[in-house]
């Protein structure tokens, strides 16, 4: 397993043509000293300058930037306005009354917000910033899905594109997936579920219901890479450690863990526990974020990192709010059909997160692929 190559991954060489004076270090200032254990002053004077033009476009423009915890120190903690997991950013982009969304996430992320807000200008700082999972499936799968198993309810993650979710019964995200899985069975009237794209997360929820699951051979190419040996090496080396996974893992590297959530549900358990040493078997900045904000506890950091969350930065965020780039466009069509899905997702009344605890075998129905 590669090692975390730390937030310095994230330096763009641009970032040296904008100048640290007296007015950027006046505006920034008071940030630095949320991420100083993680960033040295020469490398922090490269980000300021992008901070500040960024923080001052913002207000310009009205505009509000939805980070998620997996973006780099100086995007999360300097520039997000709403930080977050899946799930907490799609309700920050249906409340927000900013006029535009920049979406400091990957492209799914994007197309969520501007689902839900249709009339707002949404920005995606690099249109190649996609995910293993929404790439697996089509909406032409789904459609064929349907038509094998009738009357089935489809429960897609969000982790997908608008098509997908256009012929998506109601969306899930990992903090919610259980319950709404058992929603979906109740509510269609179904023993069986159509879950998808994730085969892993799919299994790991098959290990918390009753309820029937099909699946697909998806899978997040960043937590599929993490094994049930890597953990117990890591237990070796590090005696006491608490281990927390992300539930996009296979179902054995979960059995080794002491807890697996949400990356929101894993910043928590740290919040609310302090463990004196803790390793978060998930994408590498989690823990450079979720550390800066819990300075007692110590981070093992072996990790591995998502290319497509790693294309944003600083100055590409500059250049989205600059020049109004790349702007997420979807057909009126499929975001009517594709809203449903995820609305129905967010009225759930959900009182806590999805646990991952593997109550029975992870075991699902089938698991279906393209013909
Ligand atoms: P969360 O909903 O847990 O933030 O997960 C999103 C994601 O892409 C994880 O790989
Ligand atoms: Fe997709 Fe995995 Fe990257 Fe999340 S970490 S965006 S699931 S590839």
């Amino acid at each position: 397993m590669p090692d975390s190559s730390g937030p310095e991954f994230n330096i763009n060489p641009q970032a040296r043509a904008l100048p640290y004076t007296e007015i950027v270090r006046a505006k920034t200032d008071h940030l630095y000293p949320k991420i100083s254990n993680l960033i040295p002053e020469i490398e922090w004077q490269l980000h300021a300058p992008y901070i500040a033009a960024i923080n001052d476009l913002k207000k310009e423009k009205n505009a509000v930037i939805l980070a998620h915890n997996y973006m780099t120190p100086e995007i999360f903690h300097c520039v997000g306005d709403f930080a977050g997991d899946s799930l907490q950013l799609a309700k920050e982009a249906a409340r927000t009354d900013a006029s535009v969304i920049v979406q400091a996430g990957v492209h799914f992320m994007a197309e969520t917000s501007k689902i839900l807000c249709p009339e707002k200008t949404v920005l995606i700082p690099d249109v190649k910033a996609g995910c293993s999972l929404a790439a697996s499936i089509t909406g032409a799968d789904i459609r064929l899905l349907k038509e094998k198993y009738p009357g089935a309810p489809v429960v897609t993650y969000v982790n997908s594109t608008a098509d997908v979710k256009a012929e998506t019964d109601i969306c899930c995200t990992s903090s919610n997936a259980v319950e709404v899985v058992e929603y979906a069975a109740r509510e269609w009237d179904s023993d069986t579920v159509l879950f998808l794209p994730d085969q892993y997360l799919a299994k790991n929820v098959a290990a918390m219901t009753d309820v029937k699951i099909i699946t697909w051979a998806g899978a997040c190419e960043v937590h599929e890479r993490f094994t049930a040996e890597d953990i117990r090496e890591m237990r070796e080396g590090n005696p006491g450690v608490i281990v927390l996974a992300h539930p996009e893992c296979p179902p054995e590297v979960l059995a080794e863990a002491d807890f697996a959530g949400s990356t929101s549900g894993l910043s928590n358990y740290v919040k609310e526990h302090q463990p004196r040493n803790v390793v978060l078997i998930t994408e590498c900045s989690m823990s450079d974020n979720v550390a800066t904000e819990n300075p007692k506890v110590n981070f093992v950091r072996p990790c591995n990192l998502c290319p497509h969350m790693k294309r944003i930065s600083l100055p590409k965020i500059l250049s989205s709010l600059q020049n109004m780039e790349h702007e997420v466009l979807i057909d009126p069509l499929v975001i009517d059909k594709a809203r449903q899905a995820i609305e129905r997702m967010i009225a759930l009344p959900l009182t806590r997160q999805s646990m991952y605890t593997h109550e029975r075998a992870p075991e699902v129905f089938a698991i279906e692929t393209r013909a």
